[in-house]
């Protein structure tokens, strides 16, 4: 025999004794502290994965698990001869690759234990345990369980009491999600929502879809009664207004670009000409009768008085709606707005009534979509600077006040630090961007780092969702909407072959 075959007859030997103790590494767990538990199983045929479920079996009984690290290990375990002691025999060292990984004991006895039998929990292993610990408070249908298919996973309304934060890139479903969301608390919960909406996405959250089962559809419209849609182009009765009486100071001087000290004369003037309490800026002009040049010219020239904004009839202004306790959910439809200077306002003038509002404690949730324009971290001019603010405090200390936020947007960061920081919730969805993935990571320390790193891998739908919400961390996918989804639908038909 050659030494060539010689050699790869040895290979071919090694590989196959390798491969059969490979096979044989059996799926061991090990906890010494009952909570936390790490295993190595073989790779070969492995059926546990990350964020999956495991059934634990060794002493004291059965426990379920949840795998929160899995990466593949070499181990060395000896060494294999080859050859005769006359040939000059071979040692090669044996390596295997196996699978490591740990987890968290999510049910059973909180007792050590060593070499417990690790294998996939079963779909209804996995529904009787979420069903068996579910909390006593509203629950809130979002979907379910993105590794178990057919196990439906629900939220604990009660976890809202606290700041959440929905990021995602675009497209992974954000917009989506937070309509099943909405859906979910006005249909199992009291509480109040105000949206702030900028692309006038939920203006038809009111009206159910075509595909849904005609009792489902005639509940959703009985439950949307209280949903009230505040648009620019509505009639009358529905306009998006305010007063510019209704402002505060400061923000009136931030629409006005008045600096309090810079601009004393002005700033001064127009605090007096404010006790008339005049509606609109014209009627700021006309009552006030004796504005000087200056700060008349200032309103022509930032052109505020023809601004489409201001609510010159009885009815119609947005801060009166907040505080109208037969709407349940009001949609400010911040898009209908046509410049961005009158959507920086409204949004403006919304956080701070909230705010202003807060020592009567009444529990709102204020949901902010496309967070990163309306509470910008690097506002660009004075009303975005003061919405900023806003979000700041109400981040900080609204919850004590039952002011609790919900925010969603594509990019962290693009959020101030400490609004983000702030959020104990997390719904996780689609983020591709290594730069947001790791920020995201760092500043949701709540949720297991390896799940948060998942993020790039999910389909559309898909999240991770951590915090008080959930009962653990959990990978979901949501489920269907009852209602319609809003903005302008765009053409999907120009990639057609042969159009
Ligand atoms: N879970 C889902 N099931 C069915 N369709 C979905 C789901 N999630 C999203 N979609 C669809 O995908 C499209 C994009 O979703 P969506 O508008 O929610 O994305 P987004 O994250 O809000 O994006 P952007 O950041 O650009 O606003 C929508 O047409 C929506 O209908
Ligand atoms: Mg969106």
């Amino acid at each position: 025999m050659s030494a060539a075959t010689d050699a790869s007859a040895t290979l071919a030997r090694y590989r196959a004794v390798r491969r059969e103790v490979e096979q044989a590494v059996l799926p061991l767990a090990t906890s010494i502290d009952g909570r936390r538990f790490s295993f190595q199983a073989s790779l070969h045929g492995l059926a546990l994965q990350l964020g999956g479920y495991v059934i634990l079996e060794g002493e004291g009984g059965a426990r379920l698990g949840q795998v929160l690290d899995l990466h593949e290990a070499v181990a060395e375990v000896g060494s294999l001869r080859s050859g005769s002691a006359d040939d000059g025999a071979l040692e090669s060292r044996l390596r295997l690759r196996v699978a490591e990984g740990a987890g968290v004991v999510l049910d059973g006895p909180p007792a050590p234990f060593h070499d417990a039998l690790a294998r996939p929990a079963i779909t209804d292993e996995v529904r009787v345990w979420l069903e068996r610990t579910a909390p006593h408070r509203a629950r809130l249908a979002i979907g379910g369980l993105a590794l178990e298919r057919g196990v439906p996973f629900a939220l604990d309304a009660g976890g809202f009491d606290r700041h959440t934060f929905l990021c995602g890139q675009s497209g992974s479903g954000k917009t989506y999600a937070l309509g099943v969301l909405l859906e979910q608390l006005l249909l199992k919960t009291g509480l109040r929502i105000v949206v702030l909406d900028p692309n006038s996405d939920f203006v038809r959250l009111a009206r159910p879809r075509d595909d849904v089962a005609p009792a489902q559809a005639e509940a959703w419209r009985r439950r949307a009664e209280g949903v009230v849609v505040r648009a620019a182009d509505a009639p009358e009765q529905a306009r998006l207004g305010l007063r510019f009486s209704e402002l505060s100071a400061p923000s009136q001087a931030a629409l006005l670009r008045l600096d309090p000290v810079a601009d004393r004369a002005e700033y001064a003037e127009l605090a007096e000409a404010m006790r008339a309490r005049p509606r609109t800026p014209e009627d700021l002009a006309a009552k006030a009768g004796e504005l000087s040049g200056d700060l008349r010219l200032r309103i022509a020239n930032l052109g505020v008085s023809d601004l489409g904004v201001w609510a010159r009839e009885e009815a119609g202004s947005v801060l009166e709606d907040l505080d109208d306790p037969r709407i349940r959910c009001l949609v400010i439809d911040l898009g209908s707005l046509p410049t961005l200077v009158e959507q920086r306002l409204v949004a403006e003038a919304v956080l701070a009534a909230l705010w202003n509002g807060r020592a009567r404690r009444r529990p709102v949730l204020v949901v902010i979509d496309e967070a990163h324009n309306v509470c910008p971290a690097s506002p660009e001019d004075a009303l975005s600077a003061r919405a900023t603010d806003h979000t700041m405090r109400i981040a900080a200390e609204g919850r004590k006040f039952g002011l609790y936020l919900l925010l969603s947007t594509q990019r962290p960061q693009k959020v101030p630090d400490n609004v983000v920081s702030q959020c104990d919730n997390l719904v996780l969805l689609r983020l591709n961007n290594a730069a947001d993935a790791a920020y995201a990571r760092e500043i949701f320390s709540f949720a297991p780092a390896s799940l948060v790193g998942l993020a790039s891998t999910f389909r559309q739908g898909q999240a991770l969702i951590g915090g008080k919400l959930a009962s653990h961390p959990a990978l979901v996918t949501f489920g269907a909407r009852v209602s319609e989804e809003g903005g302008g639908d765009v053409p999907a038909d120009w990639a057609r072959a042969g159009s």
